[in-house]
């Protein structure tokens, strides 16, 4: 999704800018554009559609833009094409601004500006809300927050903003519903962005602006505003992580070094949870749960289907796992007893932010299992998991999701533990087989090369089948997401058994199959459906868990990971997936970081 950046200081703005811009290029973006100025003149825009490098060139690097103070832009496209006149900063008459978010009143917003003598030079929404502020700002003769507040009062949706006023020279001013926005200071300068790491060379001390709260930044102060005007004071948050956990470290790839940092997240998090109380779950509240809906999507819904499959096994009680954008708006039963877990790895995409809020309007307890300290689902759950992943720059998620599954089972050992449904015993070794699991994961790591030469066989193909059941039903949509979304190679993740139900028609001469066997239970039965589709051309891949039984000759691909309780194994088998997601990307020469059409942080709906 778009990314904001700000600076107003003692330095030329533009460089700034622009290296601000390229720690956000992660989130996904198709053009991009800074608008910069000095006191006394005039703004200077630049904008490019693409890449950002685009703009790096146009401007040399930021050098012919001069001016100390300027806001910047990459825009992932909602409203309009990627094209120059569509990419922001947007202007009016006294304003000139950017925007993360959508604002869904934009089109009768647009036709009242329209009539009161506005002109729209784009097709965006950001432009509708530019000129928005200028209306106000004029018709009233009031300061910019004033005008920003009876902006934010009118306008439905939801919006990061950034903006400078004509007036204001070396002044940016900012505002924020529901999409993500941080600020910072140094003694004599001042930022904002739409994540940390397009500020953390300069600062670690940072300001999260809450709904509805409009922000004044000049060189090394920042002042917060709410909704009447009045000036408020926010606390700082320290940010724990340094900036080269955000940098590729001499990895090709930000993808394939969060690969490698599994094991270190995967330990972080469990250890993190040695003491479950400082989540707030305590024993009496985890007895008193009866069942719960797992919310979340993509990769983090993933992980809430595994974590559904062992909560269910150790614990007895029902659970449901719900896309958050269907649960938004589904008529779901809210009784009580019911605990409403979200997962995500950013804590501000949309959909399950609008989940969670749905659930505590309901009067249901939310527990948040959220990477991003600080974002929207940390601070609004009523209990919170904060997985230790660290920063995650690839669009991809791997070590987040890794870290979640980890959460997850813990979340259902202490439930299990609470209820009495395993005894002391059987928790404690379960708890210590988790601990277990990042040596393990390190294990799976060696193996690379083996998978780097199956992605050689299967680069050219169009179609890739993951097949597996229960847990590894649940390996397998994520192996299936990690090949689709950046390998462009369509790709289907079924439960085992229902394949000959319809989809077994698909599979033809050479279609690529890769069965998921970790479950000792139903491994014999998956391999079953493995020669199923053998005996219809299929060409096979086996993941297995060492000890279960390969029938010779089933596939000449055969990927092994260690022995590990089989409600865990998720955690290794996921692993040669996600290299085999990548190694194939790498193959067909793809942008594995920043995939088309993707964005790592979904903050619209
Ligand atoms: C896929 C991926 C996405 C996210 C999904 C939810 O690799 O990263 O499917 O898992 O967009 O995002 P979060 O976890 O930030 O809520």
């Amino acid at each position: 999704m778009c990314g904001i950046v700000g600076y107003t200081g003692q330095e030329q703005a533009a460089p700034i800018l622009l290296e601000g811009l390229s720690k956000l290029e992660y989130r996904g973006y198709d053009s991009a554009g800074i608008a910069v100025r000095n006191a006394g003149e005039l703004p200077q825009l630049a904008k490019t559609a693409g890449k950002l490098h685009f703009l790096v060139e146009k401007t040399d690097g930021g050098k012919l833009l001069p001016g100390t103070c300027g806001i910047g832009h990459t825009r992932w496209a909602t409203h309009g094409n990627p094209t120059v006149d569509n990419a922001h900063p947007h202007t009016s008459d006294n304003v000139i601004g950017v925007h993360n978010g959508i604002i869904e009143n934009y089109a009768e917003l647009r036709e009242k500006l329209t009539d009161k003598g506005y002109r729209f030079y784009s097709q965006t929404d950001t432009e509708v809300i530019v000129k928005l502020v200028d209306y106000y700002y004029k018709k009233y003769g009031i300061g910019p927050i004033d005008a920003i507040n009876r902006t934010m009062v009118r306008a439905r949706g939801s919006y990061a903003l950034a903006l400078m006023f004509v007036d204001y020279p070396g002044e940016i001013y900012a505002a924020r519903k529901e999409s993500p926005l941080v600020l910072g200071t140094t003694r004599d300068a001042s930022f904002l962005a739409s994540d940390v790491p397009a500020i953390l060379k300069y600062t670690r001390k940072v300001y999260y602006i809450e709904n509805l709260q409009a922000a004044r930044i000049t060189p090394g102060r920042i002042q917060f505003f709410n909704l009447n005007g009045d000036e408020i004071t926010l606390p700082a948050r320290e940010i724990d992580w340094d900036a080269s956990a955000a940098e590729k470290g001499g990895y090709e790839h930000f993808m394939l070094k969060e690969i490698h940092e599994q094991p270190r997240a995967v330990r972080d998090t469990v250890s993190s949870l040695a003491d479950f109380s400082s989540t707030g779950l305590d024993n009496a509240f985890l007895r008193s749960v009866e069942r719960i809906y797992m919310v979340a999507c993509g990769s983090a819904l993933h992980a809430g289907i595994a974590g559904q499959y062992v909560v269910e096994r150790l614990c007895g009680i029902p659970v449901r796992v719900e896309f958050a954008s269907e649960f938004r708006y589904r008529h779901l039963p809210m009784e009580k007893g019911t605990l409403v877990v979200v997962v995500s790895q950013s804590g501000e995409t949309a959909d399950s932010l609008a989940a969670l809020r749905k659930a505590k309007e309901a009067g249901l307890p939310v527990l948040g299992i959220v990477n991003v300290m600080g974002s929207s689902i940390a601070r609004e759950a009523d209990y919170l998991i904060h997985t230790m992943a660290g920063p995650e720059i690839s669009v991809a998620t791997t070590k987040a999701y890794s870290a979640q599954l980890a959460a997850l089972y813990i979340l259902a050992v202490r439930t299990a533990m609470a209820k009495g449904t395993v005894s002391e015993e059987e928790g404690k070794y379960c708890l210590d087989e988790i601990a277990a699991l990042p040596d393990k994961i390190g294990a799976v790591l060696e193996n690379k090369k083996q998978l780097q030469w199956f992605a050689t066989k299967i680069a050219s193909d169009t179609d890739i089948f993951y097949i597996g059941r229960g847990l590894d039903y649940a390996v397998c949509l994520e192996g299936s997401l990690k090949m689709k979304e950046i390998s462009y190679i369509h790709s289907e993740a079924y439960a085992a058994g229902e394949l000959k139900h319809g989809t077994i028609s698909l599979i033809e001469d050479n279609t690529v199959v890769i069965g998921v066997l970790t479950q000792e239970e139903v491994a014999e039965k998956t391999v079953s459906n493995m020669i199923e589709c053998r005996s219809r051309g299929a060409r096979l891949m086996v993941l297995a868990k060492e000890g279960i039984r390969v029938p010779d000759g089933l596939s000449d691909f055969v990927v092994r990971i260690p022995s590990v309780p089989d409600l865990f194994s998720a955690s290794l088998a996921v692993v040669p997936l996600q290299l085999l997601g990548y190694y194939t990307s790498v193959n067909r020469g793809l942008d594995v970081d920043k995939p088309r059409n993707l964005a790592k942080s979904v903050t619209v709906e």
